[in-house]
């Protein structure tokens, strides 16, 4: 599927549903007015007012993984640099203890791992698990819904959609949209764009010449994301018998949405791997399109700047050993499973 019709899909709800899962999905697994009810409450979480008063917290958690990151060896942007900032942005975003970081860390690895093997036993066991964090940190909160919210977490156990508080699992459901798939996501994203700063001196300079942009470092970021974006695909089930550029599709079918493909198809993107911001922002499908569009993308692009920001001023360059070109993530994840960068330090570092 490419990028035409992945946009006629993603556009049509009606034609294309996304209850894929027998599981609760919320939001992602609603259609029509539910979902758009959730949406409605979900988005004030997101708000540039929220991102604006957040930044500090990200910029600490930022600070602080820089400067902890080993001399002397490459770093794997991948699995150490971007799993643990990850981890500790969403605790502080969230509000949640810190005793809570190994755990997560440790549940990205085995839920990459458990995705990579397609095994629905390890993959339920994944989700298991991470619902099960998600009960003990909510548990406690909801004797005390009553009193003042202290953080987001309390906030959302106090938000009312259609007039009501929401239900347990419709408040599990949300926290593991909100953390679950994004961190492994944002671990992948920080390993694609290290990567491409480390190969591509030109793509650095660009990049480093945009530090006091914030808007066109944001830019930048989303480039490389889309030239190797590691987000790769979501499905939706056809309503009603229709068809996608020709070829006949069933209600009831499954579809698959390529976005990955969508981001590097040479019909829209003549050359897929040339890299030009401004010129590409607009075809961008590295967050969605449609109804569905990625709620969390700015709080996702506020933690990339954020992060890179700390990474230009602490380094002269970011450069790659030929020896350790990293690995290649497996469908059905993108990117870079490792990905190794080595590090000039310098400046404020
Ligand atoms: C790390 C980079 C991220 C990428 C590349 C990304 C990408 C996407 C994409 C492509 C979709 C559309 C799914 C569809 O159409 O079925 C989506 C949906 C979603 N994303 Fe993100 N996302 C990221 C980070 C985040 C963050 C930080 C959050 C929240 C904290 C988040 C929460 C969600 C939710 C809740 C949905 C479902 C929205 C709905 O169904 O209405 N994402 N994301």
């Amino acid at each position: 599927m490419g990028h035409a019709e992945v946009l006629d899909v993603v556009t049509d709800p009606e034609r294309y549903s996304s209850a894929t899962s027998r599981f609760l999905q919320v939001p992602n697994g609603l259609d029509g007015a539910a979902h758009r009810l959730f949406r409605r409450a979900l988005d004030a979480y997101f708000t540039p007012a929220r991102m604006a008063a957040l930044e500090p917290a990200v910029r600490d958690v930022a600070r602080r993984v820089v400067s902890e990151l080993p001399r002397g060896e490459a770093v794997d942007f991948t699995r150490d640099l971007g799993t643990r900032y990850a981890v500790q942005v969403m605790l502080a975003w969230l509000g949640w203890p810190d005793e809570l970081e190994e755990e997560l860390v440790e549940w990205v690895f085995e839920n990459a791992a458990a995705t990579r093997s397609r095994e629905l036993e390890r993959t339920t066991a994944a989700a298991e698990h991470f619902d099960h964090i998600i009960d003990r940190v909510i548990a406690p909160r909801l004797e005390r819904r009553e009193d003042e919210p202290r953080d987001v977490t309390d906030e959302l156990l106090r938000e009312r959609v259609d007039g009501r508080l929401l239900t347990r699992p419709e408040l599990v459901s949300v926290l593991r949209n909100w953390t679950g798939g994004d961190l492994g996501s944002m671990a992948l994203c920080v390993g694609v764009i290290g990567h491409q700063l480390a190969v591509s001196p030109d793509v650095e300079a660009d990049v480093r010449s945009r530090r006091n942009d914030p808007d066109g470092l944001a830019a930048a970021l989303d480039e490389l994301l889309r030239i190797d974006d590691p987000f790769v695909s979501n499905r939706r089930k056809a309503t009603k018998d229709t068809e996608i550029a020709g070829c006949p599709v069933h209600a009831g079918q499954r579809v698959l949405v390529d976005w990955t493909n969508a981001n590097r198809d040479p019909r829209v993107f003549q050359d897929p791997d040339r890299y030009d911001p401004e010129q590409h922002a607009q075809l961008n499908l590295v967050y969605g399109a449609g109804p569905h569009v990625c709620p969390g993308r700015p709080l996702a692009t506020l933690e990339l700047r954020v992060l890179f920001e700390e990474l230009l001023d602490a380094t002269t360059d970011l450069s790659h050993d030929p020896g350790s070109p990293g690995v290649r993530a497996q469908r059905p994840l993108g990117g870079w499973s490792s990905s190794p960068v080595v590090l000039t330090w310098g400046g404020a570092a």
